[in-house]
């Protein structure tokens, strides 16, 4: 298995291209399976881990994907199935997002059942409640939810909760649906905003993605279309977070603050110096970060993809903060792996003591998900010494190009197989 080895101690300087959103382009593929004709899809990070389950998963669906570097051209080979294999479905919970456009288009889906993973529960009622709201009826649940829905219909919907997937899973089967739903206390990430935009050109209206309510008019032929997913926020979040650590001064390029307004304004309070303009936001940072609290919210609250690694800057910074996760409830693993780097950090419940320390040590250390694996990274490149960080395969999933990207900002790290 690959791992990471990494040097820390030295500032980063430099440039970094900041890819495309990793969390669009999932939604944004998966939405290509309400249309028989081709979309062109750019900037999307193809080489990442879930962008290669995505592929196989549209290809088992009965779609035909070719890539070439960030471009992705999507095109139908014949009928499309209802059912995913559970085998691509259980390597990543974005599988059920299909859910919306099959069953729009089809009448029935079979979805698995999710289990847990390590960040938390995260059960799927929100999805299937929205879509009993379109007519759908739950027929069965033999390991698998089975929904059938000969006639889905436009509705109005209010979400208990503005979950990400069950706003995008919505959005996507009221595009092939005739007639306007609404969506209420629906998410309001920049991601919802950018299938918007796809949905729009597939031919459906959208009124609203990015904020609270949104409306879909959908259309029952939709068309195929290209489309340039945004930048990812949560990359640049990491970039900007490793460099509030290891200090130095960076250039993000292609990231724009407004997207970041909870990190930014958190970052700024912590003692980095924020410089942006179109396309870009640089960072310099001169000494430890000041100790600042966070919670986690939902957009445009400090995302919950950046409280592993804030909580790795804060183990180094002057005193005292509380960091409060509330949109996952088991969020904390990266907790103990930091520990053994030498930080403080006690946990209760949803929140953590974080004491600031004057420095890490390089340590032995695992990553459980993707961003515990982020704020693990950034702690070793802070860290005096030498990390050795195991199951990069979590990290894999969401930052491409990672170990070059580091490189070219001056970091010491190798990736040994
Ligand atoms: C998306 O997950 C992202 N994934 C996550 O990023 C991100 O952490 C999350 O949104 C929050 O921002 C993708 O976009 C592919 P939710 P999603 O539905 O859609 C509960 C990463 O690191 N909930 O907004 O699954 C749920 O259990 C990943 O790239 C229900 O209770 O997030 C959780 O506690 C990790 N019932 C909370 O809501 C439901 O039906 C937020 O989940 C749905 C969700």
């Amino acid at each position: 298995m690959d791992r990471f080895v990494i040097e820390g101690g030295t500032p980063l300087r430099g440039a970094v291209q900041i890819g495309g959103a990793k969390n669009s382009a999932l939604p944004i593929l998966v939405a290509t399976l309400l249309t028989d004709e081709p979309c062109t899809v750019e900037n999307v990070p193809s080489t990442l881990r879930d962008l290669r389950t995505t592929f196989r998963l549209l290809e088992s669906l009965g779609k035909k994907v070719s890539v070439d570097g960030s471009t992705v051209r999507v095109t139908s080979t014949g009928s499309l199935k209802t059912q995913a294999p559970y085998d691509i479905v259980k390597q990543m919970r974005a599988s059920v997002l299909a859910a919306g456009p099959l069953l729009a288009r089809f009448g029935l889906v079979r979805v698995p059942i999710p289990g847990g993973c390590a960040i938390g529960l995260r059960p799927i009622d929100i999805h299937l409640k929205g879509f009993e709201a379109m007519g759908a009826r739950r027929i069965a649940d033999q390991g698998d939810i089975i929904m059938s829905a000969p006639r889905l219909r436009a509705a109005a919907v209010k979400l208990r909760f503005p979950s990400v997937g069950a706003t995008q899973n919505l959005m996507m089967a009221a595009a092939a649906v005739e007639g306007r739903t609404v969506i209420k206390n629906a998410a309001r990430e920049p991601e919802m905003e950018d299938l918007g935009r796809f949905l729009e050109r597939m031919g459906a209206k959208v009124t609203g993605a990015g904020s609270s309510t949104v409306a879909v008019e959908g259309r029952a032929k939709l068309k195929g279309c290209r489309h340039k997913v945004i930048y990812d926020r949560i990359e640049a979040g990491t970039y900007l977070l490793a460099c509030a650590a290891a200090r130095g001064k960076i250039r993000l390029l292609g990231a724009e603050v407004r997207h970041l307004g909870a990190v930014i304004s958190a970052l700024k309070k912590a003692g980095a110096k924020i410089n942006s303009g179109r396309g870009f936001i640089e960072i310099s940072m001169d000494r430890r970060p000041k100790p600042v609290p966070i919670v986690t919210r939902p957009y445009p609250g400090f995302p919950t993809d950046l409280q592993a690694p804030w909580m790795a800057c804060m183990a180094l910074s002057t005193g005292f903060s509380k960091v409060t996760e509330t949109v996952f409830e088991n969020r904390f693993l990266h907790a103990a792996e930091l520990g053994r780097m030498g930080a403080q950090i006690a946990v209760s419940g949803r929140s953590a003591v974080v004491a600031g320390q004057e420095r890490l040590s390089g340590a032995p250390i695992m990553a459980s998900d993707i961003r515990a694996g982020a704020a693990l990274l950034i702690a070793a490149l802070a860290a005096q010494g030498r990390t050795t960080l195991q199951r990069v395969y979590h990290i894999d999933r969401g930052y491409e190009f990672l170990v070059e990207k580091l490189s070219g900002l001056g970091a010491r790290v190798e990736r040994l197989l």
